[in-house]
């Protein structure tokens, strides 16, 4: 688990940025943290690391945004609004745990299953996961970890 430190929305978007840089395809980011916390921040960040010209927001009507301008596709859900397990099975949205590009998911500690998985060793859990919890120590600090599990 790694650690660090951010003092400002840029300096979290720059993290986002870097791993914008080096994902390879079929990378998924699941990010906790309350409302607030700087999760989309983040995902702004990733989008430039891949190329992305196009403004993000969180998906708000839909599930789902799909950018599709950038080096990888990115596909950028947010699972707030889904508060049961079976709303979230309901929604269909296993295939973008298998992502042709990267899967970022904001409230990902909602969705049992990408949580689950992580602990078991069968072949389709080899996905690379990159687990990332942000939380708030200060009006714009922000204490970052995260932990890479997969291929
Ligand atoms: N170090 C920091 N990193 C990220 N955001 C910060 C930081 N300091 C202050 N902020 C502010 O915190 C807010 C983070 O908002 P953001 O939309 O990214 O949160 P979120 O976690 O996606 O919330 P939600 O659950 O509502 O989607 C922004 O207004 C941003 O300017
Ligand atoms: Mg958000």
């Amino acid at each position: 688990m790694a650690t660090l430190i951010s003092h400002s929305p840029a300096e979290t978007e720059a993290l986002g940025e870097r791993w914008g840089r080096s994902a390879e395809s079929g990378l998924v980011i699941g990010l906790t943290g309350e409302l607030g916390a700087g999760k989309t921040q983040l995902v702004k960040g990733l989008a430039r690391g891949l190329g992305i010209t196009t403004r993000v927001h969180s998906p708000t009507f839909t599930l789902v945004n799909e950018y599709g301008s950038g080096r990888l596709r990115l596909f950028h859900l947010d699972l707030y609004r889904l508060e049961t397990p079976d709303q979230i099975h309901a929604a269909g949205l296993e295939d973008y745990l298998q992502p042709d590009g990267v899967t970022v998911i904001e409230w990902a500690e909602r969705w049992p299953e990408l949580n689950a998985e992580r602990g078991t060793r069968n072949a389709e859990a080899r996905r690379a996961y990159r687990r990332v919890k942000i939380e708030p120590v200060g009006e714009n600090e922000r204490r970052i970890a995260y932990e890479d599990s997969g291929a």
